[in-house]
Formats: C-alpha cells, structure tokens, sequence
C-alpha cells in the first residue's frame, strides 16, 4: 500500500467528491473508489488500497490500465494536433475508420466518429430510419444501448426507461432475446429456438420497422445465444427487409475472444456501432460503422464538434495493434475458459450458471440449484461488498441483478483470476454461514 496522498488528503478528496460529483447513483459499501494510479489489471485508490479491477473500467481498458504503448502513442499524438471537428479530419481519425472497417464484415465500409455508444447508438437509429423512411425499431428483452434520450427507447430496462421523466414513444418495441438458462420452455434435449415463435407475427404487425438492434452477445448477464438462434433471427428480419444493427460497444475489440463478436454468428449487419475500449481509454470515441448504400440515404443530423478526437483515435489505434500483438483476443477465450473451469470447480450451491464467451459474461447466483430461484438482492449485495473490502472490483449485472460481471483486462493472468475465485469462495462460504 502506498500513495502520494497522506491520510487527511486522502480523507479530503473523498469529502470533495461526496461534496462535489454528482453520483445518481446507488453507492454500496466503500464506493466510490477514487483512482491515483492504475496498471495493468490493478488499480490504486487516495488511500493506497489495491484492486484487481474486474471492471476493467467499465469495459474500456481492454489493453489493462495505462498500457505504455497507449500512453505514447497519446502523448505523441498531443503534440501533432488534438482536436479538429469532424468536418475535417486528422490522420489517426483516418487510420481508425480504415483499421475498423478492414476488422469488421463487408457490409459496412464507412465509419462516423461521436464521443460515445450512447450517441453511437443514436446515430444507428437516425441512419436506419432515414435510410428506410420507416420509424419503428425492434430491440431484444433485456437489451441495453445507451441511456440519452433516443437510445433509451431501446433500452429494455423499465427503471431504465423511467429515467426519461416522460412516457417513451411507441416507435419501439422489443423481441424475445434467448436466455437458455432460464428458458420459458423448460428443459428440452435439442433446442428448436421456439422463443422465436411469434417474432415473425409481432413483426408483421409492425410494417413500420426500419431496423432490429442487438447485440450479437448480450453484455448484460453474458448471455449468447445458440448459433441457430441467429440464423434464423437473422433470416426472419432479412426476409422483412429489416436492417440489422449490431451494438459491439462492450463485445467489440477482443471481449468475447473475437475481435468483434459478429464473428461467433458470422453475422453481416447493415450497420455496427463501437465504443467502450475504441479510445484505448483515453478520451472516448463512439463510431457508427455502415455501408456506402445506406449512407447514401443519410441526410443528416449528427453533430461533428468533438467526434473523432486526434488523441483518442491514436491511443484506440495502438489499442488495436497491442491486441493483436501480445494476442490479448486470443487471451481472452483462453482466460474466458478458465475462469469459467475454475467456478464450476467451487461447486458452490449458490453458483448456478457461469457464462463466459472470452471475458465477456460472470457468475449467475441461485438460492437453489435445481429450482434456479434468484439469489436474494441483499446476499448478492453483501457478496459484491465482501469482495470489494478483499480488493477485488466488480459490477453486478443481468436481468434479475444477481449475475457478477467478471470482465477483467484482457491481459488478466490466470493467478489474477486464481486471487478472485479463492476471494469469492471464501466470501460465499462467509455470506451463507450468515443466512
Ligand atoms: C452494449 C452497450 N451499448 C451502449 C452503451 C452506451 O455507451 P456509453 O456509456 O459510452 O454511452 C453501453 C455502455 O455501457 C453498452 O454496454
């Protein structure tokens, strides 16, 4: 443990940021965790405490914290030119657009620069409803786009959607998406996808669907659907001349052990939307991703100002090459299957189900295996605040709340991993003993 700041600084800057920083939202037991230094998979707090950080800061460092070679390839750019606006351009701009569409599937060819997914998100939406003169949008159950006002009408989540202040608008409406842990037909040998039945009568009451957005691997509770389930969701919006746009905003950039998650379906959607790790942490860069066709059909209405950063695209393009280079695409499957080993080796009663596709998914928490009822809030809350204290950090997620998100850096090691697993065997063991 050691820090630049003393007790009392340390002490002040936490009272600063209680007084100052707007937090809307719920702070369990020792959160906020206010950063000095971070490497790797390690961060530092004021005070001098460590954490793995299996939050890889929300979903962006995907090269670990303050990678040297990110770091340079910023402080470069810095001193060549940091900002122009999208009316323009600057060369690491260029180079990512070309990095990102020769990486993604042939049917997109262009990419636009916003500051985030959110607006990422936004931009998908404007493009596909301009392209097809056609207003409505299908989304999955359980899906997450973004939280600006457009975005939020894709948003699954009711406490989500509340947070508008307004009633949304009825110009979207969502699908099944495919939990096959808790799937609505019970156990069955052989899946025959029925949790589609039905999407293509819903779809043909809605003739005024420009799009379905997705993502190919829902972030939220880890959840990937069997490969027959895309193709024939696929095949069913094809067939209704629905665009497809895919959200890799979280699964993109190496996450699911692919470099972008369309690549476990082979899907080729008419437009990609990327964020998160795109900036090598260093800013944030969103990008909507689209063929020439469509964009084509684009009339306008994106704001160019701070789209594109000259140093967020440089340290998101060294991002890109640090992955293929130390092969941390190919280290996240690898860490991905381990960590998934080592859970179900803890043969814990309350593990239910452990989703990894790479580093993309976590834990599900059951009170009862064979019923596979929730774990109650409050236990997982306590579970989440026992490993925060051992310095392990980490999100919790899925429709019902009770999923650990585990998605470390993909440069975690297998002894990192090791620390959280025996972390969290002791912490079940101690949460239940207390029931
Ligand atoms: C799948 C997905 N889409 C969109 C977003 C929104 O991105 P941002 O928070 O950068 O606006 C997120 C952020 O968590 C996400 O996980």
């Amino acid at each position: 443990m050691s820090t630049e700041y003393s007790p009392a600084e340390a002490a002040a800057i936490d009272a600063a940021d209680a007084k100052y920083v707007m937090r809307p939202w719920p702070n369990p037991a020792g959160e906020p965790v206010i950063v000095a230094s971070a490497k790797g998979c390690t961060i530092t707090d004021v005070h001098g405490k460590e954490y793995l950080d299996f939050t890889a800061g929300y979903f962006v460092n995907n090269a670990g914290h303050c990678h040297p070679r990110i770091a340079d390839a910023a402080t470069k750019q810095m001193h060549k030119v940091l900002q122009m606006s999208g009316k323009h351009g600057t060369v690491p701009a260029v180079r990512l657009a070309e990095r990102l569409v020769n990486l993604l599937p042939k049917s997109v060819n262009k990419a636009f620069f916003s500051t985030g997914g959110s607006e990422a998100t936004e931009f998908a939406m404007k493009l596909a409803r301009q392209a097809t003169k056609k207003k409505d949008i299908a989304y999955l159950e359980n899906a997450y786009h973004g939280l600006t006002l457009g975005a939020l009408e894709t948003c699954a989540s009711e406490k989500y959607r509340e947070t508008a202040g307004k009633p949304l608008s009825d110009d979207t409406f969502s699908i099944p998406n495919a939990y096959c842990y808790r799937c609505k037909f019970g156990p069955h040998a052989e899946c025959n996808v029925q949790c589609l039945d039905g999407v293509e009568a819903k779809l043909d009451s809605r003739p005024n669907t420009s799009a379905l957005i997705a993502e190919a691997i829902q972030a939220v509770g880890g959840l990937a659907p069997p490969a027959k389930w895309w193709a024939k969701l696929d095949q069913i919006r094809k067939s209704r001349g629905m665009l497809l746009i895919i959200d890799e905003i979280q699964t993109g950039l190496g996450r699911t052990g692919k470099m972008f998650a369309v690549e476990h379906y082979g899907l080729e959607p008419e437009i990609i939307t990327a964020g998160k790790g795109l900036s090598g942490g260093v800013g944030s860069l969103g990008a909507t991703i689209a063929g020439d066709q469509l964009l084509g059909k684009f009339f306008g209405g994106t704001t160019p100002t701070s789209g594109g950063n000259a140093v967020s695209a440089a340290a998101g393009l060294e991002l890109i090459d640090i992955l293929v280079d130390e092969k941390l695409v190919e280290n996240s499957a690898k860490m991905g299957a381990y960590f998934t080993e080592a859970a179900w080796a803890l043969k814990d009663p309350w593990i239910g189900d452990v989703r990894f596709t790479g580093l993309l998914g976590g834990i599900e928490l059951v009170s009862n295996r064979d019923t596979r009822e929730v774990l109650d809030k409050k236990l997982v809350s306590a579970i989440k605040d026992s490993l925060h204290q051992q310095g392990m950090l980490i999100t919790v997620s899925g429709l019902y709340g009770n999923v650990l998100r585990l998605q470390p850096p993909l440069s975690v090691t297998s002894a990192d991993i090791d620390r959280l697993i025996a972390a969290l065997q002791k912490t079940l063991a101690a949460v239940r003993k207390g029931v």
